[in-house]
């Protein structure tokens, strides 16, 4: 599939999910395989224009993760098409613009889901980034602002005459947040709408749902929460499009994924091959984090464990335990322990 001039080798995609899916998750994830595109956590058009350290981490990338989406958030088309210049400047294959959050600290500066309420000044958005820019611009969306105003049909096909090269529909409004369910009819009559490619998102927690979905008219498929109880999701839906048995993934597995994300999150900013990794070029020191690496490790590890732990027997006995540790030591051994892991990490790099 192309979005502009980008091949995707897979149809299937991580979507964007603020302090989740950072450089290293992503990573992890697309060494599984199965995924076609990552996206970035959501990074400020406003801290990207002003070089703000902080912004800057959120949007960094390395080469492994291609093709990378760098998704902004923001309402001042002047501003946009700077952050979208320092996106394109950092070597992201693919500039993306939240139209979706629908949280107030976002949603009342004129940016997130509200830019759905004024479709004219959405449109010119992106019309003033994909002037500004050669890498596609690509939007992402829900189904509208609430029942009485679901307008992603009417934005959609205003954002493709913009210049937008692909759309992506969250099928719930922002009124919705992420109660009931996506609605995933209203994705798929867009997409047989508009010439651009659509990816639909929502709801997809195992494999058989992503392909369903696919077939229900999409050209893509974003997989958030899933990805996030199953890194696997986008590897074993690959491997059910292509006519195979989708991959197992044993308990081992799953602790040795655990294990890996603590190696690479612990890696971070710290011994990379130059080179590796896409910094945007106003950024300043790139120091760890102010608090202990060690403690925002185990942060990112609690995180992510109140998530890969539903479903699993035994899941809040250890989601607590990973609570209480306090040193790297303690959460190896822990995760060791429960997953049934022998021995050092592999991957840490
Ligand atoms: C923790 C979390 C953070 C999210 N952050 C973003 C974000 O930064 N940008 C965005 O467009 N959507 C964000 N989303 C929405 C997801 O990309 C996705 O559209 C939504 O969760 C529905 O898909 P799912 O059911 O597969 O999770 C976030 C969702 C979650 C759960």
């Amino acid at each position: 599939m192309l979005i502009g001039d980008v091949h995707l080798q897979s149809p299937f995609a991580v979507a964007p999910m603020a302090g989740m899916t950072d450089t290293a998750f992503r990573r992890l994830v697309k060494r599984h395989g199965g995924c076609g595109l990552v996206v970035t956590e959501m990074v400020s058009s406003e801290g990207l224009v002003r070089g703000i350290d902080r912004t800057l981490e959120f949007a960094e990338f390395t080469e492994e993760e291609r093709p990378v989406s760098i998704q902004i958030f923001g309402g001042d088309p002047v501003k946009m098409a700077a952050a979208a210049q320092i996106v394109e400047g950092m070597g992201a294959d693919i500039v993306d613009v939240n139209m979706g959050c629908p949280v107030p600290k976002i949603a009342k500066h004129n940016a997130g889901c509200s830019l759905m309420r004024e479709p004219e000044h959405a449109a010119s958005v992106i019309a003033a980034m994909t002037r500004a820019v050669k890498i596609p611009v690509t939007v992402k969306m829900r189904a509208g602002w609430n029942d009485t105003e679901k307008n992603a049909p009417t934005l959609a096909k205003m954002v493709e005459d913009a210049g937008a090269a692909a759309i992506a529909i969250h099928g719930r409004t922002a009124a919705q947040s992420y109660s009931g369910t996506a609605d995933w009819d209203l994705v798929a009559d867009i997409a047989d709408r508009l010439a651009i490619p659509v990816f639909g998102s929502g709801d997809c927690i195992d494999a058989d749902q992503v392909i369903a979905r696919l077939r229900s008219g999409v050209e893509g498929v974003l997989v958030g929460r899933g990805v996030l109880r199953n890194p696997w999701i986008l590897a074993q839906a690959a491997d059910l499009a292509a006519g195979r048995t989708p991959r197992e993934v044993t308990l081992e597995d799953r602790g040795r994924f655990l294990l890996d994300y603590v190696g690479l999150l612990l890696n971070e900013r710290v011994r990379e091959p130059e080179g590796f990794r896409h910094f945007a070029p106003s950024s300043g020191s790139h120091q760890p984090p102010a608090t202990s690496h060690d403690r925002w490790v185990i942060n990112k590890i609690r995180a992510l464990g109140s998530w890969y732990t539903k479903g699993l027997d035994n899941g809040s006995h250890l989601r607590t335990a990973i609570n209480g540790t306090e040193s790297i030591d303690d959460l190896r051994e822990l995760l060791g322990e429960f997953f049934g892991v022998a021995g050092e990490p592999v991957l840490m790099t």
